[in-house]
């Protein structure tokens, strides 16, 4: 591992051909409390760079070999973080300009005093502190942004698309890649993201988990560049020099629910320990997001589940109850499609009501099952020719309150039940079971009661031939306000009449 920039004391790099020079300020700056280096030519200076990361050069500007105007050109090409200084002889200053204007931080007159040189080093070292500080304040304000648009995703997909998207641009990455563990095998392959213009597969080479994870164990960081960073792959990546690589977990308390890697394949880019840092503080962000964002999608896909069961629970109900229905109507040719035919009645009365849709519906089901306490009832009894003996009739009389007790335990039919129960209740109070009156009967009751008488007249039945839609007409509007509900009987009249025309004019169908 790599000592880091402004962690431990600042490195210095001395290039000069002379050693009397290199041995004079290594002493006296490692007396400073700088950690020193020296090398004899640009070349070498070069190789150094490319090894560990230096806070301060300082190079002579005479030297065989490369020089050192050629160095400067070369570090600032590579675009690291390194301050340069350039040592003249007297009589040359105005290389030394040139120098400045290539990007040299300063320049130092030889023969140089030492204070001098410790002056140039320490201004050079605060100015570059001030800076790293200064990026420090701004990684902090676009960290803080992506960690607050992150922690406002449910969505899995797009908070790693944020993550992604953060990590390739914060670090200036040039892959980036997000390995997941899939809770169930333990395995990381659950989901792998790659972006950037380096994205192919053969760019991210295969990784060498074992290695990887040990470290996370032990909390060691994981940023490595060049060679050092290979053994963390089992096939480094192919056709492309890895210049950096860098590792974060994705933990939740202490468990590792995935890893963050970032690539650098441009040359001399290495990623610093201060963007390690911030990508680990991402990374504990990002990783209790995807924690959240699994849980809320489990929570979902639960969900649907079981709604999906209920709904297939409440439909299986339905259809068994339309079943009985329909055997019971099998068995009696002169009931047969009533409970149909009242449905769509009853549809036509939620028209002329202008109910929304969940009430039509309503009033469409009621229809359907307001017979259903016929189930039980012996039906050739009552579909005998000729009237019903008082105890057929009462037993006829039980279906209205067995209909409730058929509906009452299943809570998707528990809104039918009116239908059922008040269905031959009369608005003038003189129906069964209860005797309700007038507007204490619920709609859905007297709806249906309408619904029903018309289909029952204009129907066969066993004691007598079915009636003409006129004479049913004139005795539900001769019943209205004693049987029916007076401003139920007009609409119904009304609908039925339109729908008739409809039915003859458009071919619409009718079940009559
Ligand atoms: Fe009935």
């Amino acid at each position: 591992m790599e000592p880091s920039v402004g962690e431990e004391s600042p490195r210095v790099l001395i290039v000069d051909d002379e050693k009397v020079i290199r041995e004079i300020l290594s002493d006296f700056l490692t007396m400073e409390g700088y950690v020193v280096r020296t090398v004899e030519d640009g070349a070498a200076a070069l190789r150094e760079l490319e090894r560990r990361s230096y806070n301060l050069v300082i190079s002579d500007l005479k030297m065989p070999g490369m020089g050192g105007l050629e160095l400067l050109e070369k570090v600032s090409e590579r675009g690291t973080n390194v301050l340069t200084v350039i040592m003249t002889g007297f009589g040359t200053v105005e290389t030394a300009i040139e120098a400045m204007k290539k990007g040299a931080y300063d320049y130092i007159l030889k023969p140089f005093k030492i204070e001098e040189v410790v002056h140039v080093v320490e201004r050079g070292l605060d100015r570059q502190r001030l800076h790293a500080e200064n990026i420090r304040l701004k990684e902090a304000v676009s960290l803080y942004k992506i960690s607050e648009a992150i922690a406002q995703s449910l969505s899995l997909d797009t908070v790693l698309d944020l993550i992604l998207e953060s990590v390739l641009t914060e670090a200036q990455a040039d892959v980036v890649t997000l390995l997941l563990k899939d809770p169930r095998t333990g395995q990381f392959r659950e989901r792998t993201r790659r972006h950037g213009p380096h994205a192919d597969n053969g760019f991210v080479g295969e990784l060498n988990l074992p290695e990887i994870l040990e470290q996370y164990r032990q909390d060691i960081p994981l940023l490595a560049h060049g060679l050092r960073a290979l053994k963390f792959f089992d096939a480094p990546p192919e056709d492309k020099r890895l210049v950096s690589f860098c590792s974060i977990p994705l933990k939740v308390q202490d468990r590792v629910i995935g890893m963050m890697n970032a690539y650098s394949y441009t040359r001399g880019y290495k990623f610093s320990e201060g963007q390690r840092r911030m990508l680990s503080v991402l990374a504990s962000r990002a990783a209790v997001s995807i924690e959240n964002a699994r849980l809320y999608e489990d929570l979902v896909s639960k969900n649907a589940e079981l709604t999906g069961a209920n709904r297939s629970l409440a439909d299986n109900f339905r259809a068994t109850i339309i079943g009985f229905a329909h055997a019971l109507e099998e068995a009696d040719k002169y009931t047969r499609g009533h409970s149909e035919r009242v449905a769509f009645y009853s549809s036509l009365c939620a028209r002329g009501l202008a109910l929304d849709e969940p009430e039509t519906e309503r009033l469409v089901q009621a229809g359907l099952m307001h017979d259903i306490g016929k189930i039980g009832i012996r039906s050739e009894k009552l579909n005998k020719p000729g009237k019903l003996t008082p105890e057929e009739m009462s037993m006829f009389r039980t279906h209205p309150a067995k209909g409730k007790r058929i509906l009452e335990p299943i809570p998707s039919m528990v809104d039918l039940i009116p239908g059922a129960w008040c269905h031959h209740e009369n608005w003038d109070g003189s129906g069964y079971p209860r005797g309700l009156l007038g507007g204490n009967i619920p709609l859905l009751g007297r709806v249906v009661a309408i619904a029903d008488c018309y289909d029952a007249m204009t129907s066969d039945r066993s004691y007598r031939k079915a009636l003409p839609h006129d004479v049913a007409v004139a005795e539900l509007e001769r019943c209205a306000g004693a049987q029916f509900d007076p401003e139920l009987v007009p609409m119904f009249t009304r609908v039925l009449e339109e729908h008739r025309v409809e039915a003859v004019t458009q071919g619409v169908a009718t079940p009559r």
